[in-house]
């Protein structure tokens, strides 16, 4: 079989002396959207950390198009093609959103930047109407809209989203999803840890259940939406 665009395979590693993450592997294909799920503390936002080089692994390796990258820092692994959306302090509030999407491109050296914020702003037209505005004020939607236009500067291949939707309404919710489908068609790849399991599996090609720093489950969104199982330890019967 061929290897995943992005894969962490077989990951073991933690903040200190204690292991978190028990060889644990997720991967995305190019242009799919891989979504992980599991309970509070299960370790998904250490695999997000670990996958994009913030964790020192005890074992385990991340390849990228089938380059080892187990040993780059995290802005080399930006260089590479990866955008990483932490589930926290993800955004600059005291700026304005632009200058939130400018600090995006810290690693751009063309000058095809306005290009890209322009095509921000089509996939987000909020973010534009508020652009001189201080992204502190804005909704926690809004500001998730900055978050990720912000990882996109860097014209990622894989965008990797911790918790997206979190503390919208569902209707944001929604949307957010619509845009994240709507990125993944222009061929990123997207790896996402989501709360709202049961809506983010509806959309993944690929879903993983972690519990405990372990796979528990890993099969396609659908298949994990049909079994009993998962339904009714993870998605509330
Ligand atoms: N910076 C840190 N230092 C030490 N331990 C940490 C740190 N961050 C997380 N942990 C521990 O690692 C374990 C997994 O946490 P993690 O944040 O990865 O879980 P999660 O699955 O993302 O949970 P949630 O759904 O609440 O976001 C927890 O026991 C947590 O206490
Ligand atoms: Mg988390």
């Amino acid at each position: 079989m061929a290897e995943p665009f992005l894969i962490g395979e077989n990951m073991t590693g933690g903040y200190g002396p204690v292991d978190i993450l028990h060889s644990c592997t997720l991967a995305v294909e190019a242009g799919e959207i891989a979504v992980i799920v599991g309970p509070n503390g299960a370790g998904k936002s250490t695999a997000m950390k670990a996958v994009f080089g913030m964790l020192s692994l005890r074992q385990g390796s991340v390849r990228l198009g089938g380059e080892d990258i187990t040993k780059l820092s995290p802005q080399a692994r930006v260089r590479k093609g990866m955008g990483f959306v932490p589930q926290t302090h993800n955004i600059f509030t005291g700026m304005t959103v632009e200058e939130n999407l400018e600090m995006g491109a810290f690693i751009r050296e063309d000058d095809k930047i306005t290009e890209t914020m322009e095509q921000i702003y089509g996939l987000f037209p909020i973010l534009k109407q508020k652009r001189y505005q201080k992204a502190g004020e804005l909704s926690g939607g809004q500001r998730q809209q900055v978050a990720v236009g912000r990882a996109l500067m860097t014209q990622p291949k894989v965008l990797m989203l911790d918790e997206p939707t979190a503390g919208v309404s569902p209707i944001v919710m929604d949307e957010l999803f619509d845009r994240i489908i709507e990125i993944a068609r222009t061929g990123i790849s997207i790896l996402m840890v989501e709360q709202n399991a049961r809506q983010a599996l509806e959309i993944a090609d690929k879903g993983y259940v972690l519990v405990q720093g372990k796979n528990r489950y890993t099969d396609t969104g659908k298949a994990l939406l049909a079994d009993p199982d998962v339904r009714k330890s993870f998605l509330g019967g």
